[in-house]
């Protein structure tokens, strides 16, 4: 394990446990019908993958693309493409259908809504979960109540209630909202959608990974036009670790247990999938902590046990770091160089950026950098997995900075 402390608190550890069974549940059958699903919404429009050239060139790398899903649906995150795939799946198991032979407008007709009759749906979020559920249940015509853990961003709790859904913030962590969220669900009998996995609660979160994997999917096709068969390196950032399993996953398939060198990265204090390597047993482990971060999606300290065998099993490097390896990130994205186009980055979207300019710049991470095999012939993929979903967060981090003066617009 490498310890760095200046300029920003980072530890490396490297996995030394690669290969394992690749994940079924994310093979090319599953992901094909998961994305014919998605393309029966409306407002189905891949997500612009980005080609960062300039940006490249002087980091020393052949190529940096970012997935942009700042685009996806007008929901801002990626999010959305979890929960309302789980709640399509749910449904079709209410009605006794197979999802391959229905699409979204079935779902909103008036014969599914009377066969259905009123269903709650319920999940706890650092934002864009709960955005994504709020959006589905409300275009599918349910009731969706959204809790939140204590000191969430204004913004983000009214973009939830824009949709219709009731959305209500807690005194407690993201970890403790997840449970009472299960509580309520049960005495109340709604039904929960949650995007991490317990014991006796799989199936959802499983669909909720499906749901994630056609970003990836989506992102290889881009490549391809773009004449890359295959990116050499993934940067994933983790908070229970279900979009970093799910994409991985769908790589370890697509490329025959061989997906590209991966990267978890995780913020210093909500690294849960940092722990379980760690501790080295080969299970989840969770980390017990205020889990303060301005990256708020990955303010998560329990891993989802299902997503956490697959990032065992398949990435190289697990790296925590500080906010200020995701403000660099936001800061590079939001002013590009040349005529590399610029990209709206929130907290937990930047941060795999700010670990690769970091990386291709410190001569403490050389043997990092060399253990990455990350050189001038390596083709990097990141998703920006949000846009400004808290903007006065990001104003703040974009405007603020060393030196900068301390403005209260
Ligand atoms: C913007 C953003 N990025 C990344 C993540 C991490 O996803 P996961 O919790 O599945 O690891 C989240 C989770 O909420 C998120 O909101």
């Amino acid at each position: 394990m490498l310890n760095i402390e200046e300029p920003v608190k980072l530890q490396f550890l490297s996995n030394d446990g690669l290969g394992g069974l690749t994940p079924d549940f994310l093979d090319q059958e599953q992901v094909k019908q998961v994305k014919r699903f998605h393309s029966t919404f409306a407002d189905y429009k891949a997500t612009p993958l980005v080609s960062l050239d300039n940006l490249a060139a002087k980091l020393n790398v052949k190529k940096i693309y970012i997935k942009d899903e700042a685009y996806r649906f007008g929901l801002d995150a990626f999010k959305v493409l979890g929960g309302a795939y789980a709640i399509a799946k749910l449904l079709c198991k209410k009605l006794g259908v197979e999802l391959d032979e229905i699409d979204f407008n079935y779902l909103k007709s008036k014969e599914v809504k009377e066969e259905i009759g009123d269903v709650t749906f319920v999940t706890a979020t650092d934002g864009n979960h709960g955005r994504g559920v709020a959006w589905a249940a409300s275009q599918l015509g349910y009731q969706a109540i959204v809790y939140l853990p204590k000191g969430s961003a204004k913004r983000r709790v009214e973009a939830i209630r824009e949709t219709g859904a009731k959305a209500v913030v807690t005194d407690a962590n993201y970890d403790k909202t997840v449970s009472y969220a299960i509580n309520k669900a049960e005495i109340e009998d709604w039904l929960i959608v949650q995007d991490t996995a317990w014991e006796g609660y799989e199936e959802i979160p499983s669909w909720i990974m499906q749901g994630y994997t056609t970003m990836a999917d989506e992102a290889l096709l881009q490549m391809e036009l773009d004449g890359i068969d295959k990116p050499t390196h993934l940067f994933l950032q983790a908070g229970v670790g279900s979009m970093a399993g799910s994409v991985l996953g769908y790589y370890a398939n697509y490329y025959d247990g061989k997906p590209p060198i991966t990267t978890i990265v995780e913020p210093n204090d909500a690294a849960c999938i940092f722990k379980s390597a760690f501790v080295g047993d080969g299970l989840a482990h969770n980390v017990d902590s205020d889990l303060k971060t301005d990256m708020a999606g990955l303010a998560c300290g329990e891993p989802n046990p299902i997503a956490w065998q697959i990032l065992r099993d398949f990435s190289k490097m697990n790296v925590k770091c500080d906010d200020s390896v995701a403000a660099t990130g936001m800061r590079m994205l939001a002013n590009p160089l040349g005529n590399d186009p610029r990209v709206i980055a929130g907290e937990s979207g930047a941060v795999g950026l700010g670990l690769l300019t970091l990386l291709m710049n410190d001569s403490k991470l050389n043997e990092v950098r060399e253990e990455l095999d990350l050189n001038e012939d390596s083709v990097v993929l990141l998703f920006n997995t949000e846009g400004a979903t808290d903007p006065i967060n990001y104003q703040r981090i974009i405007w603020g900075g060393k030196g900068s003066l301390a403005l209260n617009l």
